[in-house]
């Protein structure tokens, strides 16, 4: 352990996060009464231009009409992006008249720290000026070459990022991929194409204390597809993962809920290490296998995961 110790952001259950576009407010109460553990609300790719400002107006009014946080929700709101002239009415508007029903914003397509930066000081002066008691927390998009160039630089350049996210479109567009399906594989390569972006996203959330989640699985008639997709991100540790159809979340909440098995093994590895350290042993046996504080930290993640879930009663 480095003598630097790192924050965790905000815990929040992040198994699954809803994609609704802010220009169909009939999808709004839908998505607050899905099983999602998040919801966000789109105003960037989702929305066509000529709808930007309605849509802007529909998830302002929907902030304040749904009460997301008595449905069991986190709801956030994906901003268009630094490089188009709607990000920053976007997040002045919401933050300014909605910011107090708002838990968090996405930012996309983020390519260097300056970007959060950006977003943290127009977002802090807001919540200052209207006196908002909760801190609004910020999410980065990762789907550029140039924002995974920078990505550890990105995960550690603000106290208000809680999460990044994995935008498997538009990060084939930028490194022109060759793709099939949204975060599908090409048979043409030997394993997952996009084993490493998110190998390297995951270790630069993790080093920061921050949430890794997987991005668009675009075939939602492919649920095994979709699966196989979020056990990979799984796999290597992330949190969750978006659903862009109604039909993704229960796939992916099954997926990042550790199963009952897990989690009493989990318990079982934390009472033998708790019996071994009475015993005055570092280390143990359990089912024939050797566990140590290793597997003692392991053992917690599972059993503060399940712990959450069974909070949240669904
Ligand atoms: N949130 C909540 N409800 C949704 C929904 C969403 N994102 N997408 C679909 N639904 C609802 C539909 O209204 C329909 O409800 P009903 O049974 O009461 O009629 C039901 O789920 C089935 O929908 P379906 O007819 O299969 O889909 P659709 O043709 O209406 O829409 C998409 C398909 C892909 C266009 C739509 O799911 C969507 O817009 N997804 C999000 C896209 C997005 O945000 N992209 C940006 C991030 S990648
Ligand atoms: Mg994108």
């Amino acid at each position: 352990m480095s003598h630097l110790q790192i924050a965790e952001a905000k815990r929040r259950l992040h198994r699954s996060e809803l994609a609704v576009p802010g220009s169909r407010p009939e999808l709004f109460e839908k998505a607050a009464m899905s099983r999602a553990d998040y919801v966000f609300l789109d105003l960037e790719d989702a929305v066509s231009p000529d709808e930007k400002e309605t849509a802007r107006h529909n998830v302002i009014a929907a902030l304040g009409d749904i009460d997301w946080r008595a449905a069991g929700k986190t709801v956030s709101v994906r901003i268009n992006g630094l490089d188009t002239h709607y990000m920053y009415r976007d997040l002045i508007d919401v933050v300014e008249k909605a910011g107090a029903h708002l838990d968090t914003i996405l930012v996309p397509k983020v390519g260097v720290p300056g970007d959060i930066y950006t977003v943290d000081a127009l977002v802090t002066q807001i919540e200052q000026a209207k006196g908002f008691s909760h801190r609004i927390g910020v999410e980065a998009l990762i789907e550029t070459a140039l924002g995974m160039a920078n990505v550890e630089a990105v995960a550690g350049s603000s106290p208000r990022l809680e999460a990044l996210h994995f935008g498997v479109a538009d990060y084939a567009a930028s490194c022109r991929a060759r793709t099939i399906t949204i975060g599908g594989l090409n048979p043409d390569y030997p394993g997952d194409q996009w084993h490493s972006a998110l190998s390297r996203l995951l270790v630069a959330c993790r080093a920061n204390g921050l949430r890794a989640i997987d991005g668009p699985f675009g075939d939602f008639g492919d649920p095994e597809g979709f699966t196989a997709a979020a056990r990979r991100a799984a796999a290597l540790g992330y949190d969750g993962k978006w659903a862009i159809h109604p039909s993704q979340v229960d796939l992916a909440n099954e997926v990042f809920t550790p199963p009952p098995s897990e989690v009493d093994q989990a318990r079982r590895v934390l009472v033998a290490l708790e019996e071994a350290a009475a015993a005055g042993r570092g280390a143990a046996q359990l089912d024939g296998r050797m566990i140590d504080a290793a597997s003692a930290r392991m053992a917690h993640n599972v059993v503060e995961t399940a712990e959450a879930i069974t909070a949240r009663g669904m």
